[in-house]
């Protein structure tokens, strides 16, 4: 064995070279790497003892793309160019040997290769497109060559892994080998190409599926349509898709100098900076400082719930959907039979779409049972509470869980804002009490926000925080303060919204410069597709806010046909007279003195007290630091990923403009715009948000 890098190895087995990286955790392209696999291949190809080259990485998996870390920075050491010239010039043939991920970088590494084996647990993709960016070597090209024009689009619009049979069947990969024995069969591929005197194949070559799609210019129109939603402000799907259009339409060379110049674009854009600082702060999140990685971790092999409502019954299929069985437990039997119904429907809706099989339905609804006793819970690892945000109730339920779960379980509460020390209160080993707060449908909504108590032990939050991981949710670890992190910034956005409509804008206006700004709807869409009557009760209702006097003429949102908007059949939004009489009634009742609200007021009015309520957070020590905050609010509450979150934008406007902003809003309309003591300290210090 020959090391010819710190990260590379060079080995023959027989007549086969067999090049190995292990540059851990995911072999990512660093410039350690890149000169590794140059050196390495070049010495296999100088040596006449090796009649072919297999190229496979040692750890968890194949290249998972260029090493992010070092964008931005000058290039050192080989360029991935000069490797994949090397490869695909080699005058022997070259196997690559997927296992784990090929992404991004990685895969067009092995697109370089003349052939790759992979094992069927193994997935490939260009993900470039979720960093806002889009495969810059040579990718673009290749993809389109080897899966046809379609596939490309749909793959690198969207980033998917293709997991490695589909990837066989579209022939990015020539052969499936073994779990267990990808270097052994690699390896014996390799020889047979050698024996049978195969030719060495140049994806580059290979004209045939792109030329098929010349002059169908319906199939990008057909891609951009279905996506257009999905795709709103982002730079690079349509980077993406040009580049693909260049494979259709011009030689190989000249698609690579479009591909160049596209990627250039997007690398130097705000949103691809947003996007690739959102990776790193999801994975940051999961980072808490005296939550050691060894921390030992409680065993979860079943679930208890409490509640099967909406909630409940949501959270109970993010358990069954990883094989975790779990049991529902409820008061009142037409409840608890109505909710696991809920359950099978959803399972069955998502099955006639093709999201899983009939066979899967069965599976997972036969994993949640019901039951109208809580001594069901006896046998639990973790329970989670979700009934109603009435704090007699918590607790009521909290002693009786104290006497019935067995002695370490994990005892949660969904609770999106009551104080969970209060809860934990109430049990002799508060300790093992936690909030998982899941959002609403908890079986599709991704945050979790895992919020620690006042005596929440180390092992209770790293297990709640491998959990969230397996079900699948990006987790935040926040501390118990009214509204959590989430709840607590939706409340200054709200308040502002429903001021703005008092001062002369109307609840259109608001929603759009929202949606504008990169939303997926307003405040006041949402409050009509989430029911204007939640929490409104019509015996006390006495026409004293613009919602009572909704609700009390039937319009209690999209469910009704109307709400602040009306609706048509197709439940369009139309900006409602009605609605705008109703307002106008207030405003004279009030004595308010309406005026022009400009687009710009009512985005800072609406964002820069979020930002300034997210540092009185990191003041109180509520959330670690500021990019967990963003995490939350891009997961949960549809912050537009390509602007980062409220912190990160924060910092894109400037910390000094934000405090200019907050003073000026406090002078004229009192305390609420108080700007938090930390927005002053970095200001004062020259920091930014991102620093905290
Ligand atoms: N560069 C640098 N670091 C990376 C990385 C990359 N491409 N991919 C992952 N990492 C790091 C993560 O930051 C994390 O570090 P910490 O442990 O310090 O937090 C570590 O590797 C493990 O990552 P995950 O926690 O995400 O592990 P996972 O097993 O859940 O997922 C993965 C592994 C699927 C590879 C996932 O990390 C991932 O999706 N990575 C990004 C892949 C990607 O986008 N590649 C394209 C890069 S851009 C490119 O290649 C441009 C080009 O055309 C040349």
């Amino acid at each position: 064995m020959t090391a010819i890098n710190p990260v590379t190895d060079l080995t023959l087995d027989g007549d086969v070279a067999v090049i190995t990286l292990n540059s851990p955790p995911v072999n990512a392209l660093s410039a350690n790497v890149r000169q590794g696999l140059y050196d390495g291949f070049k010495a296999a190809i100088d040596d006449p003892a090796a009649k072919a080259i297999v190229l496979i990485c040692d750890g968890r998996t194949f290249i998972a793309g260029a090493d992010i870390t070092e964008f931005g920075g000058a290039m050192a050491g080989a360029s991935l160019f000069d490797v994949q010239t090397m490869m695909e010039n080699s005058p022997k043939p070259v196997v690559a040997a997927i296992h784990g991920t090929a992404l991004g970088g990685g895969l067009e590494v092995a697109l370089c290769a003349h052939y790759r084996v992979a094992v069927p647990s193994a997935r490939l993709g260009l993900p470039e497109v979720n960093l806002g960016l889009l495969p810059g070597a040579g990718g673009t090209q290749r993809l389109p060559r080897v899966a046809g024009v379609e596939k490309a689009l749909e793959m690198m619009t969207s980033g998917r892994h293709a997991p490695a049979k589909e990837a066989l069947e579209m022939g990015l990969v020539d052969e499936l080998v073994e779990e267990g024995k990808l270097k052994e069969q690699a390896i014996a591929f390799a020889r047979k190409l050698v024996a049978e005197n195969k030719p060495l194949v140049k994806v580059r070559d290979n004209n045939t599926k792109v030329e098929a799609a010349r002059g169908h210019p319906e199939i990008f129109e057909n891609c951009r349509k279905a996506n257009a939603r999905k795709f709103r402000g982002y730079k690079a799907p349509e980077a993406n898709i040009k580049c693909i259009g260049a494979a259709v339409n011009l030689p190989f060379e000249e698609g690579l100098a479009v591909e160049r110049k596209l990627f250039g674009e997007v690398m130097s854009s705000s949103e691809s900076a947003a996007q690739r600082y959102s990776f790193f702060a999801e994975r940051q999140a999961n980072k808490i400082p005296d939550v050691p990685d060894d921390t030992p971790l409680i065993p979860i092999k079943k679930v208890g719930i409490i509640g099967a409502g909406t909630m409940g019954g949501g959270i109970a299929m993010n358990f069954a959907n990883v094989g975790i069985p779990v049991v529902i437990v409820e008061v009142q039997e037409a409840a608890l039979t109505r909710g696991l119904g809920v359950i099978k429907a959803n399972y069955e809706r998502t099955a006639s779409r093709g999201g899983i099989t009939a066979q899967q339905v069965e599976q997972r609804t036969g994993l949640i049972t019901g039951s109208m006793d809580m001594n069901a819970l006896a046998d639990v690892d973790l329970v989670i509470e979700a009934v109603f945000e009435r704090m007699d109730i918590k607790k009521d339920i909290f002693t009786k869980l104290d006497a019935i779960c067995k002695p370490g379980a994990i005892l949660a509460t969904n609770t999106s804002g009551l104080n969970i020390d209060e809860i934990a209160s109430v049990t002799k080993r508060p300790e093992s009490v936690i909030g998982l707060h899941f959002f609403s449908p908890a079986n599709v909504m991704k945050l979790l926000e895992i919020v620690r108590a006042d005596h929440t032990s180390a092992s209770v939050i790293a297990t709640s925080m491998k959990l969230a991981k397996q079900i699948g949710k990006v987790a935040v670890l926040v501390g118990v303060c009214p509204g959590f992190v989430g709840n607590r910034i939706l409340g200054q956005r709200q308040r502002e919204a429903q001021k703005l409509v008092m001062e002369g804008a109307m609840p259109w206006d608001v929603d759009r410069v929202l949606y504008d700004f990169g939303f997926p709807m307003g405040p006041f869409a949402m409050s009509d597709l989430a029911g204007l009557d939640i929490g409104w009760v019509k015996e006390k209702s006495n026409g004293e806010s613009i919602r009572d006097v909704l609700c009390e003429a039937d319009r209690r949102g999209q469910k009704t046909g109307a709400g602040y908007y009306d609706y048509d059949e197709n439940r369009v939004a139309k900006p409602s007279p009605f609605t705008e009489k109703v307002i106008n009634d207030f405003i004279v009742k009030t004595g308010a003195n309406p005026r022009k609200v400009s687009d710009e007021e009512i985005l800072e009015r609406a964002i820069y007290p979020m930002i300034n309520e997210g540092l009185k957070i990191l003041e109180e020590k509520k959330a670690i630091r500021a990019s967990d905050i963003d995490v939350v609010w891009q997961n949960g509450y549809g912050w537009p990923v390509y602007r980062g979150g409220p912190m990160w934008y924060g910092d894109q406007i400037g910390p000094a403009k934000v405090l200019e902003k907050m003073k000026e809003f406090q002078a004229k309309m009192g305390d609420q715009f108080k700007p938090a003591a930390l927005l002053e300290k970095v200001v004062a210090e020259g920091k930014t948000f991102g620093s905290l």
